[in-house]
């Protein structure tokens, strides 16, 4: 099962207490459904799904309330012109494993016995249409509407690609599937649509829906169809759902089964299972929107057992995923300015849950773009996390703007450093650049924590930056003192210890050295457990998205902006390694050391290979707070911030504060700080049965 949970839980669904209430629902549910159908979202996928679960919890305990047009018995949808002459059904949901092993448990019974197999394939996130072919040509093109009829969308449908106009044999078929926008072309769109002087679509299903059913727009956009179904079809092509597909393919039209999401043939429920999880995986990667997996039955003998009610077949179900898409208010936009100078609008968002994630800030691309759509403070504005990629805004709902609600004004210089901005292109820069940021990051990278560089504090760098001396932090190994004695208030024996102080610095860690780059999404005690992860910045840098979900409290959304932050900073790392600056974490696992750190040279590591978990609080004589916490790691133990159950240790320094009351309060034992710096003394000193003899006398 994909890895997120599923936002609503329809069997805890909370019953309405009234009558009027359900009542009141179902008015709500149609109104939602008739203006999503029409291409007009009006309430998120989520909360739609939660409120029809309400109705559904509400008939279970009261089926004579049951209202002939609640969503959970008909189609929901405006009806039109076009009657359909099989009516176009919808599917029921489900949510979780759970959900989608008591469906197969329910098949199983409506058949009499095992389903022999079952196909995965892709929910397209778009609207359902019925493409009528008459000899081999396409004749109509209907809406599903409420599932009984449709609208005729056929003069949209040379926009369609997947739906050609003549099929590769004379036949006469009704196909049916799904038109939408992929990301691509939504991407396209708007800018036609921006071109033309019309607001941007809010999101690609909106677009599709808005697009198939537009008369006389002055322009095009494209659209896509894939077919998940057909009716009409020969007997020979229809013994089975992924025959019948195949079918279709050969006839010339776009199916899910060769979407980049394909179609899978499982022979039993577990398999469905991975294969609906495999695939919930690449959601992010298939390049269109899918809101879920639908499950069938493979064979035609077991959907005609099972048989389907007014509106829905119990032969297949959806298997919905957390909504990718929610709506929600736009709180501010900030501007960030990046380490090249690049500048950025960010969005601060009402916290909403968007695929299982809380998404508090998304991305709005450039100012040339907001602009244009014209995105502001105070909007209800569709967020959009698409599988791995950091979420983005892709519209504001513009019926639902607040009157106050002003068009945001781009910054007029640089918020950082107050220069000019560079609008040359699409995404803005500070014209000076990496020199930007060059006093924040240089001053970062000298800090105590970081490279502890004594003597370059923020005067100096003033004057360095604005000697042109330094621009980044690898400018500083290029500093002699004869150069450095030529600036302000700068003698010469200061000049001479700053050199000596820089070049002490080469000796850092490697966790110091990603701590002093300041990569965005890591601190200091994540960037101790990347180095000790990896071992080598060489090993780092090589590190796929994959590979870095497995250092602990990293996931998909921190890796990216990792690796890309890396790659930013590839030339300064570079330049820091050609000047001999540490590369590399002493006493990582990761490091092909011919003596391997055990649990006899380790004190902190159990027998069993695994860190001892340890807090440090209050002063440890002689270290600083990072550097205590840099200790515990040397010795083989794994630092923590906060004291819990799973402590192991606590080690209380001088100043201690509620840590130490928690660590007796729990009885985790206790050691002291100047007992802990006499560890690592004798630690340093190779004496390690006395370390392991100072660790047992820590108190409960
Ligand atoms: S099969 C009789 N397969 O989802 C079965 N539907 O929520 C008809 N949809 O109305 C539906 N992708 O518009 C099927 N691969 C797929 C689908 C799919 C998207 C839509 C379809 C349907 C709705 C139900």
């Amino acid at each position: 099962m994909p890895a997120t949970a599923p936002v609503i839980d329809p069997a805890h669904a909370q019953p309405f207490y009234t009558h009027d209430e359900y009542l009141a629902a179902v008015a709500r549910a149609q109104r939602a459904a008739t203006a999503y159908h029409a291409g007009d979202v009006t309430v998120d996928d989520t909360t739609y799904d939660a409120l029809v679960a309400r109705i559904a919890a509400t008939e279970d305990h009261h089926p004579a309330w049951q209202s002939t047009s609640s969503p959970t018995r008909v189609v929901t949808g405006a009806g039109g012109d076009v009657p359909h002459g099989t009516p176009m059904l919808s599917l029921d949901n489900v949510f979780d494993e759970d959900g989608l092993r008591g469906w197969a448990a329910r098949l199983h019974k409506a058949v009499g016995q095992r389903v022999a197999q079952y196909t995965v394939e892709p929910k397209i996130d778009g609207l359902a249409v019925a493409a009528h072919y008459t000899d081999g040509l396409l004749t109509l093109v209907a809406t599903r509407g409420d599932g009984r009829t449709g609208e005729d969308v056929t003069a949209q449908a040379r926009l369609v690609a997947g739906l050609p106009r003549r099929l590769t044999e004379p036949v006469t078929i009704e196909i049916r599937g799904e038109v939408f926008m992929t990301d691509a072309d939504f991407a396209t769109a708007n800018e036609i649509r921006l071109a033309h002087g019309e607001p941007v679509f809010a999101h690609p299903r909106s677009a599709a829906a808005g697009t198939i059913r537009a008369i006389n727009r002055g322009y095009d956009v494209p659209l896509s169809f894939l077919a998940y179904t057909a009716v009409g079809v020969p007997d020979e092509h229809a013994a089975a759902h992924s025959t019948l597909i195949g079918y279709l393919a050969w006839l010339g039209v776009a199916t899910t089964a060769q979407s980049s999401a394909g179609m899978v043939v499982g022979t039993s429920i577990d398999e469905v299972v991975d294969n609906v999880a495999a695939l919930g995986a690449r959601r992010g990667q298939l390049g269109f929107a899918v809101d879920g997996v639908v499950v069938k039955a493979n064979f035609a003998a077991d959907q005609q057992a099972a048989g389907e009610s007014s509106r829905a077949p119990r032969w297949s179900v959806a298997y919905k995923f957390p909504a990718d898409t929610r709506a929600t208010t736009l709180l501010r936009i900030d501007v960030q300015v990046g380490r090249t100078g690049l500048i950025t609008p960010v969005a601060v968002l009402e916290p909403v849950q968007v695929g299982g994630v809380i998404v508090a800030s998304a991305s709005l691309h450039n100012f040339v773009d907001l602009v244009l759509r014209d995105v502001r403070v105070g909007d209800t504005v569709f967020v959009r996390r698409a599988g791995e990629v950091i979420p983005e805004i892709t519209g504001a709902k513009l019926d639902e703007r607040p009157e106050t609600a002003l068009p945001f004004e781009p910054p007029a210089v640089c918020p950082r450093c107050q220069g000019e901005i560079d609008r040359s292109q699409k995404r803005w820069r500070c014209l000076r650049g990496r020199a930007c940021g060059a006093r924040e990051s240089l001053l970062y990278y000298a800090g105590r924590d970081a490279m502890d560089i004594e003597g370059l504090g923020d005067k100096v760098v003033d004057s360095l930056i604005a000697a042109g001396l330094v621009t980044d932090p690898a400018d500083l190994y290029e500093l002699d003192a004869p150069t450095l004695a030529r600036l302000d208030r700068m003698g010469a024996q200061s000049a001479a210890n700053l050199v000596a102080n820089i070049t002490a610095s080469k000796l850092k860690p490697l966790s110091r050295v990603l701590t002093a780059l300041g990569v965005r999404m890591t601190g200091r005690s994540l960037s101790r457990r990347i180095a000790r992860h990896f071992g080598t910045m060489d090993a780092i840098r090589a590190a796929t998205v994959a590979e870095w979900e497995l250092v602990e409290g990293i996931g998909a959304a921190r890796a990216q902006v990792i690796v890309a932050e890396l790659a930013e900073l590839a030339p300064v790392i570079d330049r820091l390694a050609a000047y001999g600056v540490g590369m590399v974490e002493p006493g990582s696992p990761a490091l092909d050391t011919t003596e391997t750190p055990s649990a006899a040279t380790l004190p902190l590591l159990r027998r069993d290979g695994t860190p001892m978990t340890v807090v440090v609080t209050g002063s440890v004589p002689g270290l600083s707070r990072t550097e205590g916490n840099e200790a515990v790691e040397v010795l083989g133990g794994r630092s923590a911030g906060s004291v819990s159950k799973k402590t192991d240790l606590v080690v209380v320094g001088d100043g201690a504060g509620s840590k130490a009351d928690k660590a007796a309060e729990l009885r985790v034992p206790v050691l002291a700080g100047d007992r802990f710096a006499e560890l690592l003394a004798a630690h340093r000193a190779g004496k390690h049965k006395q370390a392991r003899q100072i660790l047992r006398t820590a108190q409960r």
